[in-house]
C-alpha cells in the first residue's frame, strides 16, 4: 500500500526514521524539505502495516527528477521497485511530464537495471560525482 508523506501527517515521520536515514539524516531536514518545497513527492510502500519502502521525486513544471528509491533488504527482488516506479510514470503522465531524470553511481548495478527495464537511457558520465565512483546521468523521455 502507497501513503504519501506531507507534512500533514509528519506524525509517520518517528517511525519511519529507520528507513528515511538514507537519504534524511535528520528529522528537521525532512520536515523542512515538506514545509519549503512544494515539488517533492515523497511516498511510503507498507507490506502488514510496516514501510518497506519509499520512494522521493520532484515535479518541475514539465520534468521530473527521481531523488531517491529504497526498499528494505529482506523485501528486495520482489517487484516492490517496479511497483513504485511505475507508480511515478502514472503521476507523471497525468502532469504531462516531458522527461524523467535520476543520477545513479556506475556500480550500483541493481539499480541500473531497474531503470533500463522502465525506458531510463544513460545519457551522460559525471565522472568521480560520487568522489569514489562515477555517476551516470539518465533520462526516460516520456512523449
Ligand atoms: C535498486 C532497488 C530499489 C531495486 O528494488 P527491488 O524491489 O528489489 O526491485 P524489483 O524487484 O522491482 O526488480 C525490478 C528489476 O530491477 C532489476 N533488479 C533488481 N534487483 C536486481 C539485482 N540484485 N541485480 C540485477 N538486477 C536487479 C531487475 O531488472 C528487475 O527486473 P526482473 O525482476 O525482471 O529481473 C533495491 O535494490 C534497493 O533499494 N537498493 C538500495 C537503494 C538504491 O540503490 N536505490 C537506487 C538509488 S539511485
Amino acid at each position: 500500500m502507497l501513503n504519501r508523506v506531507t507534512i500533514d501527517n509528519i506524525e509517520q515521520i518517528n517511525e519511519l526514521q529507520s528507513i528515511f536515514n538514507v537519504v534524511f539524516k535528520q528529522k528537521n531536514e525532512l520536515i523542512n524539505t515538506l514545509t519549503n518545497n512544494p515539488y517533492i513527492h515523497l511516498y511510503t510502500y507498507c507490506v502488514d502495516k510496516n514501510i518497506v519502502a519509499f520512494i522521493e521525486f520532484s515535479i518541475m513544471y514539465d520534468r521530473c527528477e527521481l531523488d531517491n528509491i529504497y526498499v528494505l533488504e529482506l523485501y528486495r527482488k520482489k517487484g516492490i521497485a517496479s511497483l513504485l516506479l511505475e507508480f511515478m510514470i502514472e503521476v507523471c503522465k497525468n502532469n504531462k511530464t516531458k522527461n524523467i531524470t535520476l543520477e545513479v553511481r556506475e556500480d550500483n548495478n541493481p539499480a541500473i537495471q531497474l531503470y533500463q527495464k522502465y525506458g531510463f537511457q544513460k545519457k551522460a558520465i559525471r565522472h568521480n560525482y560520487y568522489g569514489d565512483c562515477n555517476g551516470i546521468l539518465m533520462e526516460k523521455e516520456m512523449v
